[in-house]
């Protein structure tokens, strides 16, 4: 039987829905939630998604504020772009769209974010307090993957999770948040030796490597939850995952698409981290 396909996109428009109270109630006590967004160079992919998030947030009522530097800006440039947002009591939320020129050092940029502002989950401190299970603001899109396995009632506590993909903004939070939420947790690389005979082993399969179809559906464990990070452009212009969806979903028990799978859960879950960095602000007025 065909795997039922996870609508990652109306669990996102569902949230959104329920989240208009909450700017509702900020905007009455004076405090318009603010999200600014850096975008540092033209790579094209990044501007589709800081599109999207400017756009969820008009949507939302959530004000917001679009920097764009040039592909020749200096450290100094980004860092004192971050310094004025970090200032702005306007601002609630600065996220620094990734990846950016080869000239910036990225880490430092992530560390000049002042913590309760880090809706991106990027920090060095926030990144300490998800390792360390205390609370904090979560990177988007694990957080949104959680959701999602949360929202379609996918048990995970003592099941087997294999991560495929190991970077700081999905496969190591995702990891730790599998765990924190009492799954056995795998983490497999893109160098993984004999990948399928881990893949295969998963309750819950969670790839994010950016690279199109690298699971088949031989790969997968009957019944299995696939959860596709991965956004791949085709050279016919069209969105692929990591995951080669037609042979997998015969084989899963349930799968999220690409797109309209784990992307409208990436904006959602930023929107929900900037509420919650306003609402952190009322309550220590
Ligand atoms: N680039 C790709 N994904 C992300 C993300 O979640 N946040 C930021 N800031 N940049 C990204």
């Amino acid at each position: 039987m065909a795997a039922s396909i996870i609508d990652g996109a109306g669990i996102a428009r569902a949230l959104r829905l329920a989240w208009a109270s909450r700017v509702q109630a900020l905007s009455a006590a004076g405090r318009t939630p603010g999200l600014a967004v850096v975008k540092v160079g033209d790579d094209p992919a990044s501007a589709v998604y800081v599109r999207n998030k400017v756009r969820a947030c008009a949507e939302l009522g959530i004000h917001s504020e679009l920097y764009e530097l040039p592909a020749s800006a200096s450290q100094e440039q980004v860092l004192e772009r971050v310094s004025l947002l970090n200032a702005n009591p306007a601002i609630h939320g600065i996220l620094v769209q990734l990846p950016l020129p080869g000239q910036i050092d990225e880490a430092e940029v992530l560390a000049s974010v002042a913590v309760a502002k880090d809706v991106d989950g990027f920090h060095l401190q926030n990144l300490g307090a998800l390792v360390a299970g205390r609370p904090g603001l979560r990177p988007c899109t694990p957080a949104g993957v959680m959701y999602v396995l949360d929202q379609t009632g996918v048990e995970i506590a003592g099941r087997h999770a294999v991560v495929v993909g190991r970077s700081t903004i999905v496969g190591k939070p995702m990891a730790l948040l599998l765990l924190e939420a009492s799954a056995t947790v795998t983490v497999c690389t893109s160098r993984t030796r004999d990948l399928a005979q881990h893949t295969r082993d998963a309750d819950i399969l969670v790839v994010a490597v950016g690279r199109p179809g690298l699971i088949t559906g031989d790969m997968v464990k009957p019944g299995a939850v696939v959860i596709d990070v991965g956004i791949n452009r085709l050279a016919d212009g069209k969105l692929c995952g990591d995951v080669d969806f037609a042979s997998a979903r015969e084989v899963a028990g349930s799968i999220t698409p690409v797109p309209g799978g784990v992307g409208p859960m990436t904006i959602a879950m930023l929107l929900g981290n900037t509420l919650t960095a306003a609402e952190a602000g009322l309550a220590s007025r």
